[in-house]
């Protein structure tokens, strides 16, 4: 083995498998070894280690880059926690947490001067709260903390509709009830991408027909869009206060206020497929190239093996 190794787990769907293969080869360039296919399901901790497949993680791995959003387990977050107090990983665990709930990500955007929509949460007793707020919203959504892809997503449009909805959410047994004002725009956002405090790329996703969520997964379409100096100054901004080394923010333009909005930060961005190569989407080299760099330099100056 050569003088630095990292652990690796990135997606294979989507063409995530030739992107490992890639990034691995350029790692190697620079004397970086890697273990791929390190899924933390399949780990056991046992006193004081974190062992896959006979290695132990905490002591022989410099860093651990975990890139695979679909097949994340309560047990795998539990362990990446873990891994991460002995060492680094991107994202980092925090700041991947964080990213994963919508309320605490929205606060902290917040805290940090980073536009987002007006948002309420409220203990799930205070479930009357949400009728002021609807008069004097207007329009609001509701949405799971920890959701993704525009899945449980809920726009509530009137006083009526939101006392349709409360027996529903009632009966949920939720702990509380997260809620942002429903945002006046064209239903089209830019998804812009940021590794490591630089811009990557910037496109665009056009929800389909009536639907007013942008998510592929609700129909969505992605198109080439060019990012302005505003939206990626405000990218950058969102990445730094939730502190991932890699984030894809979701903006949209607020018609009304005349002002950009963050949505969300998306701690695992995913690259772009071969179709959508096709459309143009060529920022993959970059991506790459930045994340390389950034593992190079993060396991640089350690340990000396
Ligand atoms: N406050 C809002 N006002 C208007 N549209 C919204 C609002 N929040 C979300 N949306 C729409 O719903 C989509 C999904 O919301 P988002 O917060 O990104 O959650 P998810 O994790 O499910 O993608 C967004 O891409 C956007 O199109
Ligand atoms: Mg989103």
């Amino acid at each position: 083995m050569g003088n630095r190794t990292i652990g690796m787990w990135l997606y294979n769907n989507g063409g995530g498998d030739k992107i490992s293969k890639r990034i691995i080869k350029k790692l190697k360039e620079r004397d970086v070894e890697t273990l791929d296919n390190i899924n933390l399901r399949h780990a056991i901790a046992k006193n004081g280690n974190i062992i896959f497949d006979g290695v132990k993680l905490n002591k022989e791995l410099d860093l651990f880059f975990s890139y695979n959003a679909g097949e994340q387990t309560q047990y795998q977050m539990y362990l990446y926690q873990a891994l991460n107090r002995a060492i680094p990983m991107i994202n980092s665990y925090d700041s991947f947490a964080l990213t994963e709930d919508k309320f605490h990500t929205s606060f902290v955007l917040r805290n940090h001067g980073v536009q987002t929509a007006d948002y309420n949460l409220c203990h799930r007793d205070d479930g009357h709260e949400l009728k002021k707020i609807i008069k004097k919203w207007d329009k609001m959504v509701y949405k799971p903390t920890d959701g993704w892809g525009g899945v449980g997503l809920t726009k509530i449009e009137n006083e009526a509709n939101l006392d349709m909805l409360m027996p529903f959410l009632n009966q949920m047994d939720l702990r509380y009830f997260y809620v942002e004002k429903f945002i006046d725009y064209d239903n089209t956002d830019f998804r812009v991408d940021i590794v490591d405090g630089k811009f990557v790329s910037c496109y665009g996703r056009k929800a389909s027909g009536t639907d007013w969520r942008t998510n592929v997964t609700s129909g969505g379409s992605v198109f080439m869009r060019e990012a302005n100096d505003e939206i990626v100054s405000i990218a950058k901004k969102a990445c730094k206060a939730t502190g991932v080394d890699i984030g894809g923010v979701d903006i949209i333009y607020d018609r009304k206020k005349e002002e950009y909005v963050v949505l969300e930060v998306n701690g695992i961005p995913a690259f772009a497929t071969p179709e959508q190569e096709k459309i143009g989407l060529n920022f993959n080299n970059k991506k790459i190239e930045l994340i390389v760099d950034m593992i190079d330099r993060k396991t640089n100056n350690k340990k000396g093996k």
